[in-house]
């Protein structure tokens, strides 16, 4: 934990009399970053990532990082990293100036003495990054500055209190000097990390690790097996997404329709996906091109003789579930793991009718698929833990996080969901606005309401899910007609629409 002794190592480096030069490789995030930003150079292998994320730990930097940060890089940029917790690269950290020189790590060390040797001998005298004000631009630019960031962190980050007190204590280093600066930082910092915000975010932090260590399958020498080919039952708007997610890891995908213009409409899906991929500039158009040579269309199950997993994805319906994981069982080779994208339905249910209980799984992810991170696989009692671990596997390879959760109606996720939509529901039926409720939820902190959540996800599954609620949960489930009376009138929720919008302009 950052105290004023520890900013006095970093302000004891940077005023000593014998010149410390940072060798960085790897990564140097937070206190790193800031014990390097004390030095009097740093020196860099080319693919480090510097950043500074406290923020997401409900703190700010805590080390004198908010003071020499935008000393070296500038007000805009600093702001930019400490408020997003972006990483940038050594190489862009050259070009910004937080690094003095960039060579190889065979060079590293030799480099680092060299720098030091020459500014002990020739570059005297130094002027330490904390007194420096030559990239903090005129006051008025950076009042101006400050004030937008403060608009935008109140815009994104209305309910976290280090966001403006970040922006506060880089405004008393601007006027008052990088001292004063750090004074207040050691100040907040302490008070922040106290609070229930950074308490929880730290608790998120931790919680996160811990999910890919789960007794009885990660700690039991088991290996997780090669998934080289996946099938994709349904191409509809979560097959689609989940589809998109594996092909871009460079997973072979069979997807299977039931019929060709569905089947076409999936695949065109995928590839939307994998342009949007393209615009946000998180995928090349060669690795895009890759991505869909991987996809096979299938409308039969002569190509499941060789796949690995299979991820069912079709609508929410007992019976048709069961059919297909009959099927399923019968085609596909014996080591193949059998995987339910369900977001309710009991997976004891879903395989009742085969005898492959222990490769029966959930893979639950939520929409749109291959953008949410959140992977809930879900066990039941006879799931092996080989199968835990290779869907364990699998969604890191694909980038998101997997929980495994025990199996029950709704599972962890929804069914810790069930009694606040229920809530809300309740509220409607005594005669309070929608749009006042999710207001509410959204100034409490919430990223979006309810309503607004229900309507994205679209009201085909809140109708499918509706039976198998008022049945797992009987009396203690409230029997509201309002999704039926959308449904009636036409409304469909929003990404429906867009699929639908989508499926009319490419047939
Ligand atoms: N929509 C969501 O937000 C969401 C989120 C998480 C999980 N889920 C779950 O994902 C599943 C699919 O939901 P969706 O929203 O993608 O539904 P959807 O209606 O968009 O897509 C279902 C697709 O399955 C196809 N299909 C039906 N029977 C088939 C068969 N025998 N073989 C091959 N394809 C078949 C249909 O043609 C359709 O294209 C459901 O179990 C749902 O509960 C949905």
């Amino acid at each position: 934990m950052p105290d004023v002794s520890v900013e006095l190592v970093s302000n004891l480096i940077e005023g000593g009399k014998k010149p410390s030069v940072a060798a960085i490789q790897g990564l140097a995030l937070g206190g790193g970053l800031e014990l390097t930003m004390g030095c009097h150079a740093r020196i860099s292998t080319p693919e480090a990532q510097l950043g500074l994320p406290e923020l997401t730990l409900g703190v700010i930097p805590g080390f004198g990082g908010t003071q020499r940060l935008p000393r070296l890089v500038g007000l805009p940029k600093a702001i930019e990293m400490m408020l997003q917790s972006k990483f940038i690269t050594s190489k862009e950290g050259k070009e910004r100036g937080l690094v003095d020189a960039l060579c190889s790590s065979d060079d590293l060390v030799k480099m680092s003495r060299l720098w030091a040797l020459e500014i002990a001998n020739y570059r005297k005298p130094w002027l330490p990054s904390l007194a420096r004000t030559d990239r903090l631009g005129s006051l008025s630019e950076a009042r101006s500055i400050l004030s937008s960031a403060r608009q935008q962190a109140k815009k994104v980050a209305g309910n976290l209190p280090q966001h403006q007190a970040c922006l506060d204590v880089v405004e008393e280093g601007v006027l008052f000097g990088g001292h004063a600066g750090v004074q207040k930082e050691a100040k907040i910092f302490k008070e922040l990390v106290l609070s229930p915000t950074s308490k929880a975010l730290v608790h998120a932090f931790f919680a996160q690790r811990l999910t890919t260590k789960v007794p009885g399958v990660t700690n039991v020498q088991l290996k997780p097996r090669k998934i080289r080919k996946i099938a994709v039952i349904g191409g509809g708007l979560m097959g689609s997404g989940i589809a998109t997610a594996l092909l871009v890891s460079n997973t072979s995908v069979v997807l299977k329709e039931v019929n060709p213009q569905f089947l076409q409409r999936g695949q065109k899906m995928i590839a939307a996906n994998l342009e949007g991929l393209v615009k946000r500039g998180s995928l090349t158009m060669d690795k895009m091109n890759k991505a869909m040579s991987l996809l096979k269309g299938a409308l039969d199950y002569s190509d499941f003789k060789d796949v690995d997993m299979v991820i069912e994805a079709v609508i929410e319906k007992v019976p048709l579930k069961q059919s297909i994981f009959l099927d399923i069982e019968k085609v596909c080779p014996p080591h193949c793991i059998l995987a339910t994208n369900t977001s309710t339905i009991d997976l004891n249910v879903v395989g009742e009718k085969t005898n492959s209980q222990d490769r029966i799984i959930g893979a639950h992810f939520f929409s749109p698929a291959h953008i949410m991170p959140l992977l809930e696989i879900v066990r039941t009692e006879k799931t092996s833990p080989q199968a835990i671990l290779d869907l364990i596997t699998v969604g890191k390879m694909i980038k998101k996080v997997p929980v495994v959760v025990g199996n029950c109606t709704g599972f962890a996720v929804n069914r810790t969901f069930f009694p606040y939509t229920q809530g809300s529901h309740l509220l409607v039926s005594i005669g309070i606005d929608v749009f006042r409720i999710d207001r509410v939820i959204s100034s409490f902190g919430m990223p979006m309401g309810p309503f607004q959540l229900q309507d994205l996800a679209g009201y085909g599954v809140a109708l499918a899910v509706k039976d198998i609620y008022a049945t797992a949960f009987g009396t203690r489930n409230l029997d509201s007609d309002l999704v039926d009376l959308m449904v009636e009138n036409g409304r469909q929720g929003t990404l429906p629409n867009l699929f639908l919008l989508f499926q009319c302009c490419w047939s």
